[in-house]
């Protein structure tokens, strides 16, 4: 079949992370996203971290697959007059500018209603419209911290912690991603655009949404049972850091297997399910706690977590990671070898799944991106190289009646 969202015209208007993650994953899915960036200097990310003298980085590359480039000065008459009629024509604006740009542009959401009625303008910012903090600017690390992840990262012993994965950045734009597909979904029925805006705050705090619940416990009952501080250690009134505790009713922790002492990641995530106690104990050879009273139960099994999970690693001494999980996996108990970027880029079921996927770029020739994590069972998602700077500028504005003469003057005076 053809791609789902095929015949929807998007203004890419987004930089850095949290916009592009969003835009690329529609343009994946089919639509035309048209990038507008500034002449001469394009998205940031395009010179950011280069790993190859003058060629685009990997970060634009893996976060602006299968769009168009369109440079676009959109702050003199001419670009203005362009953009207004990429505006008419099209179905979503998508950006993610420090607060007021847009408006300041002149593209405020009425002018663009008043432009084209159909139109939805996808917006990302720091923190939501009218917040106290609403005029910041907002970058990833920024917002996990403004969202209740880094207070709640991390060890007790040591500072607030963000995470690796980008919570505030893409995690942000796959919420725009779902406004955009529903305010497309309204307007089949309605006709009517409408405004649709994340902000990267309100993003990791739907991401935290469990260690929201843990707040109301603690203040109900003074302690959170599945947290390393619980029965030894003390709480304080907030939700503290749980080192790398289950977060949920399971408790598990980071456990160290054959050769942690030189490889940093000769690890396993081990889970205790409770159902699973008794496969636990008979994978570790430790038969005789399936009916003791003292371990039989999760709540007996509390107050000495830590040492269980001390014995498992006494267990895991002789093991790799990966042979400690093949053998658990027999035993149905959920763990995962703790896998390296460098694992992951040559895992065969990655590449078999298209969720690792090899890319050609015009200019850097063959790299790795991150694939669709969203599988159809109608729909191949391909992924294509990222445009060159302005690669599309001519044939977009021939599309919307300019002349080969009218493009050359756009060009001469650094229009586009
Ligand atoms: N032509 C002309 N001007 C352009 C343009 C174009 N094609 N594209 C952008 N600009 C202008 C904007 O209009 C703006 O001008 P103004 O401030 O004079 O009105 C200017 O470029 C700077 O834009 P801004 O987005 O504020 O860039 P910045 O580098 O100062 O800030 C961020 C970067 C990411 C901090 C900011 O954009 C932001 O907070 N965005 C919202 C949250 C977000 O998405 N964060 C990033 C997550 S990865």
């Amino acid at each position: 079949m053809s791609k789902p969202l095929e015949g929807i015209k998007i203004i890419d208007f987004t930089h850095v992370q949290a916009g592009p993650a969003c835009t690329q994953m529609l343009a994946w899915f089919g639509a035309d996203v048209i990038k507008v960036e500034r002449p001469g200097a394009g998205d940031v990310t395009r010179s950011q971290l280069r790993d190859i003298p003058g060629v685009d980085a990997l970060y634009f590359t893996m976060l602006n697959s299968n769009k168009r480039s369109l440079t676009l000065d959109t702050k003199t008459p001419e670009g203005k007059e362009i953009l207004t009629k990429l505006i008419k024509e099209s179905d979503v604006l998508v950006e993610n500018f420090g607060p007021g740009a847009l408006d300041r542009m002149g593209f405020t959401w009425e002018h663009i209603r008043e432009l084209n009625p159909g139109m939805i303008v996808a917006s990302v910012k720091g923190f939501s419209d009218g917040h106290h903090y609403e005029d910041l600017k907002v970058y990833e690390n920024v917002a996990q911290c403004a969202g209740g992840a880094a207070s709640t990262t991390g060890f007790d012993d040591g500072p607030p912690t963000v995470s690796a994965a980008a919570l505030g950045d893409s995690n942000t734009g796959m919420h725009l991603a779902i406004g955009i597909l529903t305010a497309l979904r309204a307007r089949d029925v309605t006709g009517k655009g409408q405004k649709v805006a994340v902000s990267m705050q309100d993003s990791v705090l739907n991401l935290c949404r469990v260690k929201l619940r843990d707040q109301q416990r603690l203040d109900r009952v003074g302690y959170l049972e599945e947290y390393p501080q619980y029965p030894h250690g003390k709480f304080s009134d907030v939700v503290p850091r749980g080192g790398n505790a289950g977060g949920g009713g399971q408790p598990g922790w980071v456990l160290k297997c054959k050769g942690w002492e030189t490889d940093p990641n000769a690890y396993i995530y081990f889970t205790i399910q409770g159902h699973a106690w008794a496969p636990i104990c008979r994978a570790i050879g430790k038969e005789e706690w399936i009916d003791d009273p003292a371990y039989m139960t999760a709540q007996a099994r509390q107050d000495k977590i830590f040492d269980i999970f001390g014995t498992i690693e006494e267990w895991l001494k002789d093991k790799t990671k990966f042979e400690a999980v093949d053998i658990l996996r027999k035993f149905d108990i959920p763990c995962s070898p703790v896998l390296t970027m460098k694992e992951l880029a040559n895992d065969p079921s990655l590449r078999a799944s298209g969720t690792i996927v090899e890319v050609d770029h015009k200019e850097r020739g063959k790299y790795l991106t991150v694939g669709s994590p969203i599988k159809f069972s109608d729909m191949k998602v391909e992924v294509k190289g990222s445009p060159l700077l302005g690669e599309h500028t001519d044939e977009i504005l021939e599309q919307l009646g300019y002349n080969s003469q009218q493009i050359a003057a756009l060009h001469e005076q650094r229009v586009v």
